[in-house]
């Protein structure tokens, strides 16, 4: 592990702040005058605990800053990028005591003003799981309203997936800007920074010639390597609303998971760490504990990922329902599980098909795994009033799952176990699977 002493340096960082100092956090305003910071200006800080969104907290002055590629505990110098009512937004560009934790970034587009697409490349693999727990155990006390008892009964840890921190991802989104060149976002920015090489992608996809080439008639450029081999490029024209086919590679791409092979069309959702699919499918296994004859649910299902697994353990006597509301991932389902005779693919919203009656009967176990957004109050409660024994919800937003979590508690169920996946190395993501049943 290296520990830099001195740099977060800023590519192209223009001038600190208008009189070129730094204000030293502490002893108030440089001038003397009390006012809040400045968008650009610099000032000298000591980094606290980690949040939510990559970035960690510090107090200046009374003021909350956010700070990017920081670790708690350090000494830094951060310059203000965004200035909001109430906190504001910082970069740390020179580190004056650096954490043990601290690496040097593999990606050299991994700083602050360029690639937005990493948040902790700064940060030693193993630091990295340590920071996504702490996130989970902050969220879950906040907005799951969990004791720090019941925190440290669940035991919240972040396990790292075969394959390292780099070369993991398999579906890559390069944005295009107006000279028709491909790159990533900037932080919470729109631009386009045009780059020759993206650490974190599949090597498979780091071969393909995308970059460094002109995109003139694209908006974004989607590049695919499935865990069956499959590569794929998709030219994605500026009016996104229309499906089209890879330019090079085939339409429909083959991934290895749950035992089976599946084809889903290039553009269809599937996991993106290539052991994602197994690790959660034996994570909600393992949780779940299905039995022969048990009824399931696989809600927000895709290709039906869940489902197969789950209706491998209950036999085909079981009814296992898969509910998806896109018409590809539909598709896909039908297509993949044609071979289960117990599972039913459902096309529709799962607010719709749950408060409608569109899935009846009676269930015993429901995996859950909507999008970001969460399950939401609505559907948690129809869940619980359907009456299985338990519940696997896998979740890529900690804030979403506590809030779901709150309300499971509120009907008189518990998080009766949890586990946290680095799903997403380098980045601030985790996904969590829980197990929620009624309390007992
Ligand atoms: C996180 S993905 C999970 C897919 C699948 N469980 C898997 O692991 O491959 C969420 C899925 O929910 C679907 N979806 C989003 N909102 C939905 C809704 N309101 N009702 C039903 N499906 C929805 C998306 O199309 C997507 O396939």
């Amino acid at each position: 592990m290296t520990r830099p002493s001195v740099d977060a340096s800023r590519a192209g960082a223009g001038p600190a702040r208008s009189d070129g100092r730094v204000r030293p956090a502490g002893t108030g305003p440089a001038d003397g005058e009390r006012r809040g910071l400045e968008e650009a200006e610099r000032v000298e800080l000591t980094v606290d605990a980690v949040a939510p969104g990559g970035h960690c907290v510090a107090r200046v002055d009374g003021q909350v800053v956010f700070v990017r590629h920081a670790l708690p505990g350090e000494r830094v110098v951060a310059e203000v990028t965004e200035v909001h009512r109430g906190f504001v937004r910082a970069d740390a560009v020179t580190v004056l005591d650096a954490a043990p934790q601290r690496v040097a970034p593999p990606c050299p587009y991994a700083k602050p003003g360029l690639c937005g697409g990493c948040d902790l490349q700064h940060v030693a693999p193993a630091a990295q799981l340590d920071w996504k727990a702490a996130v989970v155990r902050e969220q879950l006390t906040r907005l799951a309203g969990l004791t720090d008892a019941e925190i440290d009964r669940l035991g919240v840890r972040v396990a790292a997936l075969p394959g390292g921190p780099l070369g993991w991802r398999s579906r890559v989104r390069y944005a295009v800007d107006a000279a028709g060149r491909a790159g990533l976002l900037k932080h919470r920015s729109h631009e386009v920074v045009p780059v020759d090489r993206c650490l974190i992608a599949h090597p498979a996809i780091q071969a393909l010639p995308v970059l460094g080439r002109p995109w003139p008639a694209a908006e974004a450029v989607e590049a695919v390597a499935s865990t069956g081999g499959d590569v794929t490029i998709t030219a994605l024209p500026p009016d996104g609303s229309v499906a089209v086919p890879p330019i090079d590679g085939p339409v429909t791409v083959r991934e290895v998971a749950a035992g089976r092979e599946w084809t889903l069309p290039a553009s269809g959702f599937w996991q993106v760490h290539p052991a994602a699919a197994d690790t959660l499918v034996g994570a909600v296994l393992d949780l779940l504990d299905p039995q022969p004859g048990e009824p399931a649910w696989d809600l927000y299902g895709g290709a039906g990922l869940f489902a197969a697994a789950v209706a491998a353990r209950v036999g085909p006597a079981a009814r296992v329902t898969v509910v998806e509301s896109a018409g590809e991932g539909v598709a896909a389902a039908r297509d993949n599980l044609r071979d289960l005779p117990g599972v039913e693919v459902v096309a529709a919203r799962v607010e719709t098909a749950l408060a409608r009656r569109r899935i009846t009967g009676p269930v015993d176990l429901v995996v859950l795994d909507p999008p970001r957004s969460g399950a939401g109050a609505r559907v948690v409660r129809d869940v619980v009033a359907a009456g299985p024994r338990a519940v696997a919800y896998v979740a890529c937003d900690p804030a979403a799952f506590a809030r779901d979590v709150r309300t499971f508690a509120e009907a008189g169920w518990e998080l009766a176990e949890l586990r946290g996946f680095d799903l997403f190395p380098m980045t601030r993501h985790v996904e969590l699977v829980g197990l929620l049943q009624p309390a007992r």
